[in-house]
């Protein structure tokens, strides 16, 4: 029986293996020249860091984790987000000790058994950054900048949502608050927002359900609540969003899936792709590198889903053309390996054609494939242009391909 690839998993492959090779260099591109630098980061880790920094009550903690105990007995997670490890590292390479404040970013997979829908699977890449050590907004406002600039260049187009958590101890009343808010109202909330008014009150306020919706419309609102600073921190941010001519919407039902966050958070949000719409995703996280074990050390950062960013990316990624294609005829054999090696090494791309058959087939796969030549080898070497059809015979293959550097560097 055939077996097929898990639920939630996808094979990435030909255009769309192009294309995510292409955001992740145009992201890589944008960062460096943001002056980040990359970190490579284990895609296991203990369990215990996912619960204490993502958060124990979350859904990826409670129902989406791939956990399992490894043959030495520990209990190991697949990680569902980049951050955590991130903060990890920081600790324990102890890169505090390296200079006031840091600047990483990552890309690879991530995990979660979330239901598989378009836009959203179980195994899934991202590309994010995090930032150690620096307190002021002018960072968030940069960090976002950055997000925008990624999007600008893949010609994307998303609304920045932005809105403030404040600190931990404000958050701490006003869910006490909402609590009783959500309590009163509790007949009208779906089932899963009944069992989160004692879980995770605050994700009550971005459930999607048209009854949760209209159930919460005169909530309390967190602003209400936060301390002076925060509010002061907030304002300069848009100050600096709008210096930066970046448009955004303050949404205060923006509380974001994770834990850790403290006053800022942002998403940038897309209608083009259905229910999945969040397409890079972030805020602070103040408490997170202590709450680990770390030094007090203020931080922030993004991550932004590939997937959907491949959904709407409408460009096609430039592509390094196929130049030449060699035939394989019998007595020829080692010449062309030959010819194809060092074709490949002046930086051409270079197709053997390692099929048997007759010529006439191998002209057709050559049609097929779209070569901008084809080199016959016989006792002479023969150059065809495909595209005008010209057919030229040299002394020897040197001077072959001294012709076809030569034509090759006209035209690109
Ligand atoms: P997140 O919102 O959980 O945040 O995920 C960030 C982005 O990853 C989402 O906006 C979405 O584009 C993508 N994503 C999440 N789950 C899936 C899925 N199942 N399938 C496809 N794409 C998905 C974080 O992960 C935080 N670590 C971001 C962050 C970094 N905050 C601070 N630093």
């Amino acid at each position: 029986m055939e077996i097929k690839k898990v639920r939630g998993f996808q094979d990435i492959y030909g255009k769309e293996a192009k294309k995510y090779r292409y955001i992740v260099d145009t992201a890589r591109n944008i960062f460096e020249n943001y002056n980040f630098e990359e970190i490579i980061l284990p895609y296991i880790e203990d369990i215990s860091l996912f619960i204490r920094s993502v958060g124990e009550a979350t859904d990826i903690v409670q129902k989406e984790m791939y956990t399992f105990e490894d043959k030495g007995g520990r209990k190991v997670a697949l990680r569902p987000e980049g951050t955590a490890s991130a903060v990890r590292a920081f600790i324990e390479n102890k890169l505090y000790t390296k200079g006031s404040y840091h600047k990483l970013f990552y890309e690879g997979a991530m995990f979660r058994y979330e239901r598989p829908q378009a836009g959203r699977y179980r195994q899934f890449h991202q590309i994010g950054a995090e930032i150690f050590g620096v307190e002021t907004p002018l960072a968030d406002a940069e960090l976002i900048k950055m997000v925008k600039d990624l999007l600008d260049r893949l010609s994307i187009n998303a609304r920045l949502e932005i809105n403030t958590l404040g600190d931990f101890e404000s958050r701490k009343r006003y869910i006490q608050t909402l609590k009783e808010y959500l309590n009163k109202t509790k007949e009208n909330l779906c089932d899963v927002c009944k069992t989160r008014i004692d879980t995770n009150p605050l994700r009550v306020l971005d459930c999607k359900v048209k009854a949760c919706k209209q159930s919460i419309k005169d909530a309390p609102k967190l602003i209400d609540f936060l301390p002076e600073e925060s509010l002061k921190r907030y304002q300069r941010l848009k100050e600096y969003l709008k210096e930066l001519k970046i448009e955004f919407v303050e949404n205060p039902r923006l509380v974001r899936g994770l834990d850790y966050y403290t006053d800022t958070v942002f998403e940038f949000v897309s209608d083009e792709i259905g229910a999945q719409g969040t397409i890079a995703a972030g805020g602070r996280y103040d408490n997170l590198v202590e709450q680990l074990g770390g030094p007090p050390t203020p931080a922030l950062g993004f991550a932004a889903g590939i997937e959907r960013l491949m959904i709407l990316l409408k460009q096609t990624p430039p592509e390094k053309q196929l130049t030449v294609i060699i035939p394989m005829i019998q007595e020829f054999e080692p010449q062309a390996l030959k010819l194809a090696s060092l074709l490949r090494k002046k930086d051409l791309r270079t197709e053997l054609l390692l099929k048997t058959g007759s010529l006439k087939s191998k002209m057709k796969t050559a049609n097929k494939l779209g070569a901008k030549y084809v080199i016959f080898l016989h006792e002479k070497p023969e150059l065809k242009d495909m595209e005008t059809g010209e057919q030229e015979i040299f002394q020897t293959e040197e001077d072959l391909v001294d012709v076809l550097l030569k034509r090759t560097t006209q035209t690109s």
